[in-house]
């Protein structure tokens, strides 16, 4: 009889004591779950912030760089006979360094404008955006004589700007890192991949060494310099976030020396085909 209230007692106080433990754990994992969660806030805020600097920063650049562009111009057309020769070239790096910051100023503010709000997706026919991004690289594919083959053009949900931008960095990288003496081919295929489409951006240029296929999506990381071609490495950075703000993935494959194709997804319209 004693002995079996001794029992009872014993295993009451281990029951107590792994009552007590698991309190104490529930306890340290909501201290942790609130100090994620603060982490969490203040990172959001951060972000923010980093994002609407960005935006006001290249924003406000643009004035002072049009005085700069417009005076340099004007100096160029009144006085160019008055100076000598080395004048004139230093007044012509001052206007090619102004094409290339204005570049970097409007592809800034093209990625920054890309973190605001907007409104929810919309089917877009993408033969509109891919005709004018084709348009708007004209010139080059001109002057490199391109082929460019173009398959299905299904609708997607999606912003018909940001899909403009989507295609014309692609297509236009495509051109862009052509091998010398190679006529760039550019192909657009399009495969039906159950709720999503996806994109291949395929062509016959340098390609992309293996450690650098990630490295490339990041802002300002380019693999060459500018003398060998032109850019300001946020290209495939404002594609990222384009794609994955539209709810899809990108990713690349490449061979040095082949080629590179660039893969995205897209989600398909609601209930429609192509
Ligand atoms: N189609 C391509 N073929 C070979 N290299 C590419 C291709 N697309 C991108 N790259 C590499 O990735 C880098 C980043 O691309 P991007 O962000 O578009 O910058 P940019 O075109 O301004 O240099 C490029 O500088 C280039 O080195
Ligand atoms: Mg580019």
């Amino acid at each position: 009889m004693v002995r079996g209230q001794r029992d009872l007692l014993r295993r009451g106080a281990a029951a107590l004591a792994l009552a007590l433990e698991r309190a104490e754990v529930a306890a340290n994992l909501q201290a942790q779950r609130d100090a994620l969660q603060g982490a969490n806030r203040e990172l959001q805020r951060s972000n923010a912030e980093l994002e609407r600097f960005a935006f006001v920063a290249s924003h406000d650049l643009q004035e002072p760089l049009r005085t700069i562009a417009s005076f340099s111009e004007l100096i160029n057309l009144r006085y160019a006979d008055v100076l000598d020769d080395r004048g004139r070239q230093y007044l012509s790096m001052v206007a090619g360094g102004t094409v290339r910051l204005k570049r970097l100023i409007d592809d800034l503010l093209v990625f920054s404008r890309l973190n605001a709000q907007r409104d929810p997706l919309r089917p877009v026919a993408t033969e509109s955006p891919i005709n004018e991004a084709l348009s708007h690289l004209s010139a080059a594919i001109q002057a490199s004589g391109a082929r460019i083959t173009i398959g299905e053009r299904p609708t997607v949900m999606g912003d018909g700007r940001e899909l403009t931008q989507l295609f014309q960095n692609l297509i236009g990288n495509a051109l862009k890192f052509c091998r010398p003496d190679t006529v760039p081919e550019v192909r657009l295929d399009i495969q039906d991949k159950g709720p999503v489409w996806h994109f291949q951006v395929r062509d016959n240029g340098i390609g992309i060494p293996p450690e650098y296929r990630e490295r490339v999506f990041g802002m300002f990381q380019r693999l060459h310099t500018r003398d060998q071609y032109d850019g300001t490495g946020l290209g495939l950075a404002i594609v990222r976030k384009i794609v994955e703000r539209n709810g899809g993935e990108v990713w690349l494959d490449s061979t040095p020396g082949v080629g590179t194709t660039v893969h995205f997804t897209l989600l398909k319209a609601d209930g429609a085909d192509a």
